[in-house]
Formats: C-alpha cells, sequence, structure tokens
C-alpha cells in the first residue's frame, strides 16, 4: 500500500505558484482574494483559516469580510457580492459554505461573476467542467485537488471502473464529471443508493464524499483498489477522520489517502491554483 499524500503534492503545487506570483507582481498585478464568512461555525473558521494561511505562503492578498448571522440576510449578501464583482482589485471571491439557514444558498452563489468564481460554484463555471477537460478552467477546487493527485502517481484513469459515493454539487457531482472527461466508467452513488456494497465493492478506484466517519468499511472494498477518501469528520476529541475506515481498508488497497494529508490540503492549493488563473485571465495574461 502506498500513501497518495496530499500534503507533499500540494507543497510541491504550492511552490510553484508561489513563483509565478512573483512573475505577475512583475507586472504590477497583485493577485487578490476576498472570504465571506457568514456565522461562526467552527468547522468553516478552521477552513478558511487554511484558505488565509496558504494565501500568505504564495504571497496572494487576502481579505476576509465577517458577519453574523442574524446581521445578514439574502438580500445584503447579494448587494455585497456585486460589489465585490464590480472591484477591480478583487480577482477571487469565496462565500464559505454552508451559510446559515436564513440565507437562500443558490441565489447567492448565482451572485458571483463566474470570472472571480475560484470555488467553480457558479452554474456557469460547472456547466464548463460537464463539457470536457478543455473547458475546465475554474473547477471546484477538491475536484481539482483529485484530479491532481492521481496524475501526480501517474494512476491511469482511462476504462477505470470507478465509483463516487456522494453526489455533492461541490465534490460528488464535479469529481464524477472530471473522471467521465477522462475516459473512466463511472458510477455515481447517492444517500439513496441500494446495496451500496455492491457497487463500492466493484470499483478499481473508490472516491468517498459523504462526511459520515467509518462509511467505508473493508468489505466494502475490492483488493488492490485505489481509495480516495474526501470526508473530514471531527470526532468529539477534536481528532480528523475521513469516511473510510482508515486502520483496515489500508491493508487491502494499493493505493490510500489519508485524512487529514490528503485531499484536505489538495483543495487549498487547488484553490490558489484557480485565484491565479482567474487572476491571469482576468488580466489578458496567458
Ligand atoms: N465548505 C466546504 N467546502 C467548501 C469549499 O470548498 N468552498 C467553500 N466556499 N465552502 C466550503
Amino acid at each position: 500500500m502506498e500513501l497518495l499524500d496530499g500534503r507533499k503534492v500540494s507543497s510541491e503545487l504550492l511552490e510553484g505558484l508561489e513563483k509565478e506570483v512573483l512573475e505577475l507582481k512583475r507586472k504590477n498585478v497583485h493577485p487578490h482574494l476576498t472570504v465571506i464568512l457568514v456565522g461562526d461555525s467552527p468547522a468553516s473558521r478552521v477552513y478558511v483559516k487554511h484558505k488565509k494561511k496558504a494565501c500568505e505562503k504564495i504571497g496572494v492578498l487576502y481579505e476576509q469580510l465577517d458577519y453574523k448571522a442574524e446581521e445578514m440576510d439574502t438580500k445584503k449578501l447579494i448587494a455585497k457580492i456585486h460589489k465585490l464583482n464590480e472591484n477591480p482589485r478583487v480577482y477571487g471571491i469565496l462565500v464559505q459554505l454552508p451559510l446559515p439557514d436564513h440565507i437562500y444558498e443558490p441565489e447567492v452563489i448565482r451572485a458571483i461573476e463566474p470570472k472571480k468564481d475560484v470555488d467553480g460554484f457558479t452554474a456557469y463555471n460547472l456547466g464548463k467542467v460537464f463539457l470536457s477537460t478543455e473547458f475546465e478552467d475554474l473547477p471546484p477546487a477538491t475536484a481539482l485537488g483529485i484530479i491532481k493527485l492521481l496524475d501526480y502517481y501517474k494512476i491511469d484513469l482511462v476504462g477505470k471502473e470507478t465509483v463516487v459515493v456522494g453526489s455533492s454539487n461541490i465534490v460528488g457531482k464535479p469529481i464524477s464529471m472530471m473522471l467521465l472527461n477522462r475516459k473512466a466508467t463511472v458510477t455515481t452513488c447517492n444517500s439513496k443508493t441500494r446495496d451500496l456494497k455492491s457497487h463500492t465493492g466493484r470499483a478499481d478506484l473508490l472516491v468517498v464524499a459523504v462526511g459520515k466517519k467509518g462509511l467505508i468499511t473493508e468489505d466494502m472494498v475490492k483488493d488492490g483498489a485505489i481509495v480516495v477518501d474526501v470526508g473530514i469528520n471531527r470526532d468529539d476529541d477534536g481528532k480528523l477522520y475521513g469516511d473510510v475506515d482508515f486502520e483496515n481498508v489500508s491493508k487491502k488497497v494499493s493505493y490510500i489517502t489519508p485524512v487529514p494529508g490528503g485531499v484536505g490540503p489538495m483543495t487549498i492549493a487547488c484553490l490558489m491554483e484557480n485565484i491565479l488563473t482567474a487572476c491571469k485571465r482576468l488580466n489578458n495574461i496567458n
């Protein structure tokens, strides 16, 4: 068994991006990300802290707008986003999800200018992911991170029997589409899938993005499979766990991502890549 080491691969990616930022600054272009955080979810605070740290590491200007849940509503948030859309210094806009229940998420995401949508969550950017690899300009960062991690380890996706567990708009659906673009044979399972094990057990590549600790046990995984665990579940003791029972599943697979240190750091690095992609395109730099 070999670990798919997201820490190592992401730090190599970030080194390259840091050099690109220096190049851009020489051209007097200053990449800038604005993050909007509404409410006080501890998990969201941790995620945005990682994003801030990565921006600071590679030299991207980071700005965070914090709002209390009760002082924000859908209309006000959309007005804020429109201002950022029009601000020429802002190249990336990221609304940390989930939003509080009284804010209507689809309408908020729709307000983001697709060219500044570094999360790749707007219909426009997701639609492009639907077309082919050629149009994957700003794909969701987690999906891009998974592809880059598999590429780094030279895992061939063509014709690969692949099962994705989870069908969210931010991970399950886009990673399914990106694998399909690379000619994998893809099955996407969701919360209503009957006999999950009959699907996962066939997978040569298994991607799990559900958010349930220990969902995937060793009896559900084929010998020699490649397993990508997107889950980030925090236990009462504060320890992080994936969706896969790593201890037992890792004994029978060929490759597996650890949690932490697998997909998480790849997501952050690919968000940084998206920020630079957006910044370059907005400045007509190739
Ligand atoms: N919440 C969980 N994952 C993400 C992400 O990738 N981007 C944003 N904006 N919110 C999230």
